[in-house]
């Protein structure tokens, strides 16, 4: 349960752009000290002067997150600056999709690496020293907040890795949270579960790699991505929305933050298939219109 937050160290990755923004924002608002960090340079410079100018003290760490070694620099860094920090937002994230088979090995690489290896690092590297604080004084109180999806939760079609990167979140998270509970009362965990928001996400791949880059991409690939550009810009929550949700959810305690809880008719669908032991249900039954479409575009009628 983390209440009081003047004066308290906030890390948030993925802080140049969408929910990382906004959580800063409203970070900066309550008093915080700022540890900011994305890939991105240009927008993680124009968050850095935005929340200087807001008043808080800010760290800007220029870091890819899906790297070991810079995240343990980087919790080495946060230590020097601020100490163990008091809340993790473990959330940038990037999005890959097309036919499953399709998937070159450098999509798996690139987005497992940024969504479930960048949130491995976090747990890993913050985790302990938030332990030690929690040791030292009984007062500190921490929380850890790690972003998945609603594709977490479900398995829509034509964007399997994504999905396998964040049903790994959901999974780790929950985890995380069982592990904390075994061995301290003063650290907590939760898992944000957005459905479609307006950012950036849509537009990843202008931070991949060039490592990684793949060549052009496939049918499946460019119908998703019209499909991803269309149901992201027409989302109707907004991320400053979801990002007061996070820090509400620090505050209860609770687990699991959702953008739209009403979705979540399609997880309940989803969890009694599996427990009745029955085929996966279809994932366009609210909206069979766009299965129709996906179907007919994907055979190439
Ligand atoms: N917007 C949505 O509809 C939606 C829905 C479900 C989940 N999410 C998740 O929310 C999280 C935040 O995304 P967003 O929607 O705010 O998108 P966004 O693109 O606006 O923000 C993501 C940020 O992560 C940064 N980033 C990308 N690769 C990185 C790397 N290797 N290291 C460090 N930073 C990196 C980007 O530069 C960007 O600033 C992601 O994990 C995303 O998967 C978004």
């Amino acid at each position: 349960m983390l209440k009081e937050l003047q004066g308290k160290t906030a890390v948030i990755t993925g802080a140049g752009s969408g929910f990382g923004l906004e959580v800063a924002r409203i970070g900066a608002r309550h008093g915080m000290n700022l540890v900011l960090v994305d890939v991105q340079a240009d927008a993680l410079e124009r968050a850095r002067t935005e929340l200087e100018a807001a008043g808080a003290a800010v760290l800007a760490q220029r870091v890819d997150v899906s790297s070991a070694e810079a995240m343990d620099d980087l919790a080495e860094a946060v230590q020097q600056r601020f100490g163990a920090p008091h809340f993790v937002f473990n959330n940038a994230g990037v999005a890959a999709g097309g036919l499953v088979w399709e998937n070159t090995v450098a999509d798996w690489q690139w987005v497992l690496g940024v969504n479930l290896w960048g949130v491995v690092h976090g747990v890993r590297a913050f985790t302990p020293r938030m332990l030690a604080a929690s040791q030292a004084d009984p007062a500190y109180r921490g929380h850890i907040v790690n972003t998945a999806s609603m594709a977490g939760l479900l398995t829509p079609p034509n964007m399997g890795v994504y999905n396998v990167s964040k049903h790994a979140v959901v999974a780790l998270t929950e985890t995380l949270y069982q592990d904390l509970h075994l061995v301290s009362d003063q650290i907590g965990a939760s898992v944000l579960c957005p459905y479609f928001v307006p950012t950036g996400i849509s537009q990843s791949e202008r931070n991949r790699p060039g490592e990684l880059a793949t060549g052009q991409p496939t049918q499946s690939q460019l119908i998703g991505q019209a499909m991803s550009d269309k149901a992201v810009s027409s989302g109707k929550v907004t991320a400053a929305e979801v990002a007061q949700k996070v820090f509400d959810a620090m505050a209860a305690d609770a687990f699991y933050i959702y953008s739209h809880p009403k979705a979540l008719g399609n997880v309940q669908t989803r969890m009694s298939a599996i427990v009745a032991g029955q085929n996966p249900p279809d994932p366009f039954a609210e909206r069979p219109d766009v299965g129709v479409q996906l179907r007919a575009a994907l055979r190439g009628a």
